[in-house]
């Protein structure tokens, strides 16, 4: 435990939700001159890592980029073996979500997922939806400009069927037709393994997110890479627009 790193955290200025894009597991394998897969089973020890400690100095959100909409466009024996871990971790994890107050739920277009982790999604959600330490959100065959995409067919649907008027449709509106209708925005972003993108994860929602780039690489960003990354984040000043005199007459 980093009890230095953890005494330096600001507990008033705690980002609420917390984003990652846990990437690098493959070229941590390749390093090693293991398998890929071998860095898809690393990474989900980093996995429950970071679970851990975002219930631990209670972070409310936690938001999972894990697979990908473009991903289903892998090595077919690289997606089955994701799909393994998946439900193993799901199988593994279930009992201390419960103890823990973890709520677990998953977003994305969860129909193309095998039937057997749709049914474990549907299980565990269930299981952990008292959970009130943490909210766990996996994306899963998740893409955001999809995600916009059946927002606004919803909406266009209520529209035809005469339940909405178009004036209606506000950015409010909007963003509750979104998987995300729950959560809150994500406060910080986290992308591993030096790779400056978006990969096409929480368009909508990472409007006004603090966004923190690290070159670790996922299997090896661990409880140090964490907290640093909450660190960073309290260093910052968020305007969302205004003057800086501005935000400090609010506070
Ligand atoms: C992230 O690691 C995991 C998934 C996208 C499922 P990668 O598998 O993308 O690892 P790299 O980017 O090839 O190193
Ligand atoms: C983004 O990683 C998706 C996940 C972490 C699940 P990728 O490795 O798929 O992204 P790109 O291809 O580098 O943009
Ligand atoms: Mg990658």
């Amino acid at each position: 435990m980093n009890v230095m790193l953890r005494q330096k955290l600001d507990p008033d200025r705690l980002p609420r939700h917390v984003a990652i894009i846990m990437d690098g597991n493959g070229r941590w394998a390749q390093r090693q001159g293991y398998s890929r897969i071998r860095g898809h089973q690393e990474g989900a020890e980093s996995v429950r890592t970071v679970v851990r400690l975002c219930r631990e100095i209670g972070v409310g959100y936690l938001t999972l980029y894990a697979f990908s909409e473009e991903n289903w466009q892998r090595p077919p024996l690289e997606v089955q073996a994701l799909m393994q871990l998946l439900g193993r971790y799901l199988q593994q994890e279930i009992a201390e979500m419960v103890e823990n107050q973890i709520a677990f739920q998953a977003i994305g277009d969860l129909t193309k997922l095998p039937a057997r982790i749709q049914r474990q999604l549907v299980e565990t959600t269930a299981a952990t939806a008292g959970g009130r330490a943490l909210t766990l959100t996996l994306a899963l065959s998740y893409g955001g400009r999809s995600e916009i995409v059946q927002a606004a067919r919803l909406l266009a649907e209520k529209v035809r069927q005469g339940q909405l008027a178009p004036e209606a449709i506000d950015r409010e509106l909007f963003a509750q037709h979104l998987y995300t209708h729950d959560l809150p925005d994500p406060d910080l972003l986290i992308r591993t393994s030096g790779e400056y993108r978006i990969s096409n994860f929480l368009l909508w929602q990472l409007a006004y997110t603090e966004l923190y780039f690290t070159d670790t690489l996922w299997p090896d960003f661990r409880e140090e890479e964490f907290l640093e990354a909450i660190l960073d984040y309290q260093r910052r000043d968020r305007r969302f627009g205004l003057t800086q005199d501005q935000i400090e007459a609010q506070l």
